[in-house]
């Protein structure tokens, strides 16, 4: 339950998966706000890779060893993000901006919110210097391409790609069964 004598944001993405870059900017959000609710979109026009469930664990489990975590919220929803922030009584969305590249599509979705709710503000922190380059499509094609991702996203997120793109790849290399009709 939300206290209204704390400050709240609420910082939603894909987190598909989460990453250092993510980190960085909830960890310094924790600086400004009371408290963070991580909040990950059921986005129905993507194909994620991961589970909502499964996105949700990686970031709990990527601030388990943080005394600060009791102040990070995950969280989930569907639909339009101006109705989650007015139905957890929270006007503020907290996003990270990388490179300029980010600026239009940001901009884009700042002014759609602003359009669909006046009340709700979006607060832009520059991602860290060190995480520019570092989203999680570029993480899920290199990871997927076999290269090493340690370092650019929490342990965790490592482990459970590494395991995610073994069942992918089984998957596809499983041998069709004999005397399928579809196969004839
Ligand atoms: O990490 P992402 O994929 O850049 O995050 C984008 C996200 C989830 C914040 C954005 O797509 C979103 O808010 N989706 C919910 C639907 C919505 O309210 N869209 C904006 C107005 S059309």
């Amino acid at each position: 339950m939300k206290d209204n004598n704390e400050s709240y944001c609420i910082y939603p993405g894909s987190f598909d998966p989460i990453t250092n870059g993510h980190i960085n900017l909830i960890e310094r959000g924790l600086h400004i706000f009371d408290k963070i609710i991580v909040a990950i979109a059921n986005n129905m026009t993507k194909a994620p890779m991961f589970t909502v469930e499964e996105r949700k664990e990686m970031i709990r489990l990527s601030f388990a060893n943080n005394p600060e975590s009791h102040r990070i919220i995950v969280d989930s929803f569907d639909g339009l993000l101006v109705d989650y922030c007015r139905g957890k009584g929270v006007h503020v969305v907290l996003r990270g901006l990388r490179a300029t590249s980010d600026f239009e599509y940001e901009f884009q979705m700042t002014f759609m919110n602003r359009k669909l709710d006046r009340t709700i503000d979006t607060i832009f922190m520059m991602t860290g210097m060190q995480w520019f380059f570092v989203n999680s499509s570029v993480i899920k094609q290199a990871a997927l391409s076999g290269a090493c991702v340690s370092g650019l996203v929490p342990d965790i997120v490592c482990e459970r790609l590494q395991e995610k793109i073994k069942s992918i790849k089984g998957k596809k290399t499983k041998p069709k069964k004999a005397g399928n009709k579809a196969d004839s």
